[in-house]
């Protein structure tokens, strides 16, 4: 049997009028009104229910479906019929109705259980609410606007490994894969005998896509993965998961003015593709999480983003400081810029997202491109209000010397990155890209303001459950 989606009476009830449909959902509410009862039945494909009618002289089990326990599962055959006389538009004048998975009696259905932080450990009623409803539409709408976004501009779609024997980042933030018995680890002369283990090799979850698309994009030129990454960074925040998503694109022949120009681009579209798709969605969204929500997508669509360099950005900070701004960390040349200063720049000072550029070459990782100063690289950060980071990328070091010097300085064996050194050796040329946490893209088209709650099954030091 094939049900139809609630959400397809509500786009054009007209079009079933009189019909015979089968649909399937979860009670919301069931009130028994002795000759008949309502039940409202939501079926996940739209936040609206659809009323159920259910007559006494109708159904052999009416007395069974009357009292039917929110959250139970049913399955109904009847009429819709349209009524345009009463509240809700249309209503099904039920046939058959089964009850095909009852409730348990230890069903939470009281209002005051249902904070975000309840409803993470209750993970059968979280998707079922309104709020997490909205939040994984739109984190749906939003993956498949990404994909449009470069396929349209003609990018590869490239997926890279999961597991991985190199440390993209360089910060030793990895989880590792192994099928060696951890009680009796294989050793010689103390040290793990590695040559044991599944890939012979210590072997990790990647932490990004980025080298492996470096290797594509130096054949297919525009291309971008978008995959999990996972990382063991131990900082518990609202801003900080183990496991997330990540969107790499990666171009050859391309300056970091080129790479800011498609960053810029990816984010708007898929603003705008949300505003177009995501419309009750958003209105919810913006009466219960986020007042200024819908106004400051909009804004940020159809306004430029704040480009600076980092060095002007700490000239900014430190101006800021000195006419009394309180910051809780210290300012001055060299530091890694910290949510408070990130928020300074992008909420109080522009306003509007704001590219960060060419920090100090110690704060960054191995591959950004040197810039001829000898003290920076070409890195480029985005910061958006509310969120901070959203993304970050660089022109990436192309010339072979300099990049294997960079290795060495920083204590990492060569011989791990032959393969994309490599790439420096056969055809090198200007490429650059950038990383966009999927996570928290989500949180900012949401205004939600913790990652956990852009997450189906979030994983974060101490906990991943389900
Ligand atoms: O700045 P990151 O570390 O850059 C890279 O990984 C590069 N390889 C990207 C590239 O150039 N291809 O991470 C990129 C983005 C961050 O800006 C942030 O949005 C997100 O990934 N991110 C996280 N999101 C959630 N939880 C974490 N633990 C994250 N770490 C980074
Ligand atoms: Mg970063």
């Amino acid at each position: 049997m094939k049900r139809t989606q609630i959400s397809k009476f509500w786009k054009d009830a007209s079009g079933f009028e009189g019909q015979t449909v089968d649909v399937a959902g979860w009670v919301r509410s069931a009130r028994d009104m002795k000759e008949f009862a309502f039940i409202t039945l939501n079926d996940g494909s739209c936040f609206n229910d659809l009323q159920v009618v259910a007559e006494r002289g109708e159904l052999s089990n009416y007395t069974e479906i009357a009292n039917a326990h929110v959250g139970s599962a049913l399955r109904v055959s009847g009429i819709i019929h349209l009524t345009p006389e009463r509240p809700q538009p249309f209503e099904l004048k039920a046939d058959t109705i089964e009850i095909v998975g009852d409730v348990a009696s230890d069903y939470p259905i009281q209002k005051k259980h249902a904070t975000r932080e309840f409803l993470r450990e209750h993970q059968h009623l979280r998707p079922r609410t309104n709020l997490f409803r909205a939040v994984f539409r739109i984190r749906s709408r939003a993956a498949y606007a990404v994909h449009s976004y470069f396929q349209d501009l003609g990018f590869l779609y490239v997926t890279t490994p999961i597991i991985t024997t190199s440390d993209a980042e360089g910060a030793g933030e990895m989880f590792r894969v192994t099928t060696l018995d951890l009680e009796n680890v294989p050793k010689t002369d103390s040290h793990v005998d590695w040559s044991k283990d599944f890939f012979q090799a210590p072997a990790s979850l990647t932490v990004s896509g980025q080298l492996q698309g470096e290797n594509f994009a130096m054949a297919f030129g525009d291309i971008y993965t978008f995959g999990p990454t996972f990382r063991a960074e131990n900082s518990n925040t609202r801003r900080h998961a183990a496991e997330f998503w990540m969107i790499e694109p990666e171009m050859a022949f391309c300056d970091l003015q080129g790479n800011m120009e498609v960053a810029e681009g990816l984010l708007k579209s898929v603003i705008n593709y949300i505003l177009d798709h995501c419309d009750q969605e958003l209105s919810m969204l913006n009466r219960f999480v986020d007042k200024g929500l819908t106004e400051r997508l909009r804004h940020v669509a159809s306004s430029d983003f704040a480009r600076v360099t980092y060095t002007e950005a700490i000239e900014i900070l430190e101006e800021a400081a000195a006419q009394g701004h309180a910051f809780e960390y210290p300012i001055s040349w060299g530091i890694d810029l910290q949510t408070e200063h990130e928020r300074y720049l992008t909420e109080e000072h522009f306003k509007r997202p704001t590219f960060v550029t060419d920090y100090p070459k110690d704060i960054k990782a191995f591959y950004m491109k040197a810039n001829p100063d000898g003290k920076t690289v070409a890195a480029v950060d985005c910061l958006v209000p509310g969120v901070g980071e959203i993304l970050g990328g660089s022109l990436r070091e192309d010339n072979f010397e300099i990049l294997e010097k960079r290795i060495v300085e920083l204590g990492m064996n060569p011989e791990d990155y032959k393969a994309y050194l490599d790439l420096r050796k056969y055809g090198s040329c200007e490429h650059a890209g950038f990383g966009v946490g999927f996570e928290r893209l989500v949180m900012y088209l949401t205004g939600i303001d913790n990652i956990r709650d852009v997450l189906p099954h979030p994983r974060t030091v101490g906990s991943a459950e389900f």
